[in-house]
């Protein structure tokens, strides 16, 4: 798959076929993927990768935490300024999203089954888990995570599997400690559903739009 139409396919996938993902094509597409760019290539990122009863037990782990109430631990990219375009943007996901589900805003069960959805890993038969040891100050890795983070979902591309970052996925830490077998030195930073993407999925046909490029940039000196 050429690169800009990698870039232009990529989409998050919020269901997945529950085909397996061989490890060999995950460490090719990781092996890949880890040619991303850090600052000083200090490479600050570790990954624990889950699959099979692993995974499944985390999801029901996580299901529980989510059933029983526990708020989980705040994740990147969450607590969006009220009144600000952002905001603005992240209702529009919703509004996006449980129209294609046909979930009516009033309808409180079948949105937390959507949420719970997410805590399930959307179904993905495979979760990886990216880490950054505990000597790392995060703010000033986030930029090199994000940067593998994206290349990841890329290359996946070119073996026709689908992704989802997930903010989500990393909420319930004791469950990924406890179940994935998450050393407590290594800091958890986000996670990335990944499998093979079920096209008949009503929120898999999602497009989400972009703003302008004129609206978020400034341009000097090409007059
Ligand atoms: C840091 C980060 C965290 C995210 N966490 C979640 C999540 O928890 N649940 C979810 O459904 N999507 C999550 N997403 C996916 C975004 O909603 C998605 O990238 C955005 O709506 C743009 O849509 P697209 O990925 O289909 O282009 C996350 C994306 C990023 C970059």
């Amino acid at each position: 798959m050429e690169i800009l139409e990698a870039i232009q396919n990529r989409k998050s996938i919020r269901d997945f076929k529950p085909d397996p993902v061989p490890r060999e094509l995950l460490e090719k597409i990781l092996k890949t993927s880890l040619r991303a760019p850090s600052g000083v290539n200090k490479q600050p990122w570790e990954l624990a990768v889950l699959a099979g009863p692993v995974l499944e037990k985390v999801k029901e782990k996580n299901a529980e935490e989510f059933l029983g109430g526990q708020k989980g631990h705040k994740s990147f990219g969450s607590g969006i300024g009220r009144d600000t375009v952002y905001r603005e943007r992240q209702v529009d996901l919703a509004i996006e999203l449980f129209r294609l589900m046909g979930i009516a805003r009033e309808d409180k069960e079948k949105r937390a089954q959507w949420t719970g959805r997410g805590f399930n890993y959307f179904n993905a038969p495979a979760a990886i888990i990216l880490l950054a040891d505990e000597c790392l100050p995060l703010q000033r890795v986030l930029l090199d995570i994000g940067a593998l983070m994206q290349t990841i979902c890329l290359t996946a591309l070119a073996y026709d599997l689908g992704t989802c970052i997930e903010g989500q996925g990393v909420m319930f830490q004791d469950v990924l400690r406890k179940f994935g077998g998450i050393p407590e030195n290594k800091q958890i930073v986000t996670s990335i559903a990944i499998g093979y993407p079920n096209w008949s999925f009503p929120a898999n046909e999602i497009e989400t739009p972009r703003e302008n490029l004129e609206n978020i940039s400034l341009w000097r000196g090409f007059e």
